[in-house]
């Protein structure tokens, strides 16, 4: 059984806060010691490109997010760790994918709306500092994730739209080009993750400047955590831990002994600073380990962009000839194939560019064996005993140049 792939990409923008920590990077890298599963985890720099043009700042973000993943224990060798614009197929197949992307669906973008409508409600043209990158945004994203075929992509709310317009813009080129090119993404939203409350109490999210970073030296950590707002409850008096925001983060560090003993105190009216000291305690008895870790990475940048170049390298493995099987699906093609699916005028375009030739691969007495078949699936050559996947298919492509060129 093939393994289910997870995806997720990281804008380059800011500093990792301990929300992003307990929402992303913890159950990810979780997620990615479950041997079912393959995961992809890269660091979106053309997406921040989009909102940032401070170069300091892209490139900083970039080395800050990936040492956190590496210090949070992601090992790169058993999964997918790379930097999106160290896959040049990235935007390459982004322009194919804009290609069959309806304009009216990236004018439904809650983001490109969203400013849209703002300038509209300020008498502004609608269009008035909205970039093209901020409009393309949803094809690069839906490239990020059709490259690999993910099938199932961590994402906050805000993002559910962009995974959907992912899957019909996969759907669309998979129509167009008569085959299933694309396997279709679907969005996880982790509800058992807490979105951890900020310092104000809200989310915890740079645009509200309530986040604690996650790498702050322990004493400023201390303080940021005893600088938390609470009401004004005096101590002695019972609190009620679930509308505390020093609770809720409290459990994301804790386990299940740890929080009900926390409960209890709140019942005996725990004061707030106490609570707020076992807080500090309980986060960085977790963070201290990795803290030395992150701190140790960053004074080496060069180890982070070998790992990132070593994850580039094998993420373009599965890229390069993906990318090379699209173009010459829509006609990019060398010019010594017979052109078999250049449609007559008239024909039905639904139908044109179906794949005149296609490779199956598949188990045959405890080996591995090609059929080629044409679009009626006539069998055009077949042959056994390949010791796996990879050499049959390898096989079957020297099999299907010979049809094509004969
Ligand atoms: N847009 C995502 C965000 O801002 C980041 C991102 C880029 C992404 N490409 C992706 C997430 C592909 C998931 C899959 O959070």
């Amino acid at each position: 059984m093939s393994k289910t792939r997870i995806l997720t990409g990281i804008t380059t923008t800011g500093t990792p806060h301990l929300g992003n920590y307990v929402g992303a990077i913890r159950p990810a890298i979780a997620a990615s010691r479950d041997a079912n599963v393959e995961s992809f985890y890269f660091l979106a720099d053309y997406h921040a490109l989009v909102k940032c043009d401070d170069p300091a700042r892209v490139q900083r973000s970039t080395l800050e997010i990936a040492a956190s993943w590496l210090a949070a224990g992601l090992d790169p060798e058993k999964v997918y760790f790379y930097r999106q614009s160290d896959i040049p197929e990235i935007p390459e197949l982004t322009w194919l994918l804009t290609c069959v992307t309806a304009k009216g669906l990236l004018n439904r973008a809650h983001a490109y709306k969203a400013a849209t409508d703002a300038n509209r409600a300020v008498g502004e043209d609608a269009d008035a500092g909205v970039t093209a990158g901020l409009y393309m945004y949803p094809v690069l994203m839906a490239a990020d994730i059709l490259i690999f075929n993910a099938n199932k992509v961590p994402v906050g709310r805000d993002q559910v739209q962009h995974i959907e317009m992912a899957r019909d813009i996969g759907q669309r080129f998979n129509h167009i080009y008569g085959c299933e090119y694309f396997a279709l993404p679907a969005a996880a939203i982790e509800e058992s993750v807490a979105t951890l409350p900020g310092t104000d109490g809200r989310k915890m999210s740079k645009s509200y400047d309530n986040a604690i970073p996650l790498w702050l030296p322990e004493k400023e950590l201390r303080k940021a955590i005893l600088g938390i707002v609470t009401n004004s409850q005096a101590p002695g008096e019972p609190k009620n831990p679930d509308e505390s925001n020093i609770f809720a983060i409290y459990q994301a560090f804790a386990n299940v002994n740890e929080t009900a003993a926390m409960r209890k105190a709140f019942a005996d009216g725990i004061g707030w600073g106490d609570a707020k000291q076992k807080v500090f305690e309980r986060v960085n008895a977790e963070l201290a380990p990795m803290r030395e870790k992150y701190d140790a990475l960053i004074a080496k940048p060069g180890h982070i962009e070998e790992a990132l170049q070593a994850g580039a390298k094998k993420a373009r493995e599965l890229a390069r000839p993906f990318v090379a099987r699209l173009r010459e699906a829509v006609g990019l093609r060398d010019l010594r194939i017979k052109p078999q699916s250049i449609a007559p005028i008239g024909f039905d375009t639904a139908k044109v560019g179906k794949p005149a030739l296609q490779p199956v691969v598949f188990r045959d007495a405890g080996a591995f064996a090609f059929k080629v078949v044409d679009a009626k699936k006539t069998v055009l050559a077949e042959k056994g005993g390949f010791a796996d996947p990879k050499a049959a298919m390898a096989a079957a492509r020297e099999a299907m140049a010979g049809l094509v060129n004969a």
